[in-house]
């Protein structure tokens, strides 16, 4: 393991993670004497118009994984419609590699409460939902938890610090299934309907929950508010860059010495998180990684020193996505890699569409046979051409972030898959493996 240098060190910058290491940083005892709830009272006394100004001028940029603007987001929902409004809070981190949004709820979901009520009385929105991932239990629970806390000392519910404003939190938990994080199928899900996409447009910001005005955020960016509020847009845009604003939570896993969440501005490089992760794992080399979960393209050692902001990583050929940065060594497959991420697309395809659907069924079944050593040189064409019937053909995000590990692989690492095809390279997977995609 090696040490980070000072300069390296420096690039840390604990925002939204700085009370996670506090002793019982979960309780509302500690978050209130580390400043917590002192950016809503400040809120409560603006107009709500002057906080969407603010979380507009701040540049906040949704930590989803899209990177849409907060500010414009919430400036969509239409005021005097005299319809309810919503905020829904995306807690359903799914993407593979990806490890933010669960230790902000289970280490300080206090800040997310916060983020919520302020969030809401900016959009007036009077009822807002947490949709977390079913798995999730242990945060799920310190959520409610923290619910109920904050119920009892009168930031949640009716004239909420006698500001005249009400609100209620429901903190909803899936039943697992990953399209219940694409924006719609969640939506769909939390009225009670089986989660799939729904067209868009209309988009949430008009026609959301039970087809009112709703805002769905992301656990990163709503937690990010209240230190908005509290710091100014200028602090804010103080970190990062100038189009990708202030800090962001990358998480780091794979073949580095210490896995883990490292804030930092965005902007930083995978040369710097590795070096803040104490260097890879003695022996391994870096061959190639994802920028932000798997549905991005595959990054290599050519791009270490790609800045990890929303422009940056698109200028490399990749997307930053949710910042999952998985890291494989010289000792992993990129082509056994991919199949392993097919296995999941093709396991959580809700099946609504017919190139998501059966484009990473007969995928799947393609990379067995590759990997039993039984592939073809046309096998390599089918890959990219069921790539190209599937993205942009596809209802929604999922079938087009399956085709991204299959063709950055295919760019980057053709030569492993012809070791497979011709010989040079032992079968991974057995005859017996081959059917049953
Ligand atoms: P998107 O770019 O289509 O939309 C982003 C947001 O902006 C949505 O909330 C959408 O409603 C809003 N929006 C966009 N255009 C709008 C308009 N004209 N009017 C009103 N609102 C508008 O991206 P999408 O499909 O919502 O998310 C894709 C991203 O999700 C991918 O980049 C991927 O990295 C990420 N992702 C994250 C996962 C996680 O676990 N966090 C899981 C899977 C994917
Ligand atoms: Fe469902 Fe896949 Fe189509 Fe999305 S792309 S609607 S997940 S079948």
């Amino acid at each position: 393991m090696t040490t980070p240098r000072p300069e390296t060190l420096a690039k840390l910058t604990p925002v939204l993670t700085k009370r996670w290491l506090s002793p019982d940083a979960w309780r509302i005892g500690t978050y209130e004497k580390l400043d917590g709830y002192a950016a809503l009272r400040k809120a409560l006394k603006a107009h709500p118009d002057d906080l969407i100004q603010l979380v507009k001028d701040s540049g906040l940029r949704g930590r989803g994984g899209a990177g849409f603007p907060t500010g414009l987001k919430w400036g969509f929902i239409p005021q005097g419609d005299g319809k309810p409004h919503y905020l829904v809070v995306n807690a359903d981190e799914g993407e593979p590699g990806t490890c933010k949004d669960l230790p902000l709820m289970t280490h300080d979901p206090h800040s997310l409460i916060e983020g919520v009520i302020i969030a809401s009385y900016a959009i007036r929105a009077n009822r807002a939902y947490i949709y977390i991932r079913g798995e999730a239990v242990h945060a799920a629970r310190r959520l409610r938890n923290a619910v109920q806390e904050a119920y009892a000392k009168g930031y949640l519910g009716t004239n909420i610090l006698r500001s005249g404003f009400d609100l209620e939190l429901v903190v909803h938990s899936g039943a697992g299934a990953y399209i219940c994080g694409e924006e719609t199928a969640l939506l769909d899900s939390l009225e009670g309907f089986r989660g799939q996409p729904r067209l868009r447009p209309p988009f949430p910001a008009t026609h959301g929950l039970y087809a009112c005005p709703t805002v769905v955020n992301n656990v990163g960016t709503i937690a990010s508010v209240p230190y908005v509020v509290l710091g100014g847009a200028d602090w804010w845009k103080s970190m990062g860059t100038e189009k990708s604003s202030g800090p962001m939570i990358y998480s780091l896993s794979g073949r580095i010495a210490n896995p883990g969440q490292y804030e930092c501005g965005l902007g930083i490089t995978l040369r710097e998180l590795i070096e803040l992760a104490g260097g890879m794992q003695p022996g391994h080399n870096l061959k190639f990684w994802t920028p932000g979960g798997s549905s991005t393209p595959l990054l290599t050692a050519e791009h270490l020193d790609v800045p990890l902001d929303f422009e940056g990583v698109a200028a490399a050929g990749s997307i930053l996505g949710t910042t999952a940065t998985q890291i494989f060594s010289d000792q992993d497959c990129p082509v056994y890699a991919t199949y392993r991420w097919l296995e999941f697309y093709h396991h959580e395809s809700c099946g609504k569409c017919t190139p998501c659907r059966e484009g990473n069924y007969w995928m799947v079944r393609v990379y067995r046979r590759i990997l039993a050593g039984q592939g073809t040189h046309e096998d390599l064409e089918t890959l990219l051409d069921t790539c190209d019937n599937i993205l942009g053909r596809s209802f929604c995000g999922l079938g087009d972030g399956a085709t991204s590990p299959v063709t950055s692989s295919l760019k980057y690492f053709k030569q492993d898959y012809l070791d497979y095809i011709e010989g040079r390279t032992a079968p991974k997977l057995s005859d017996k493996q081959l059917v049953g995609a």
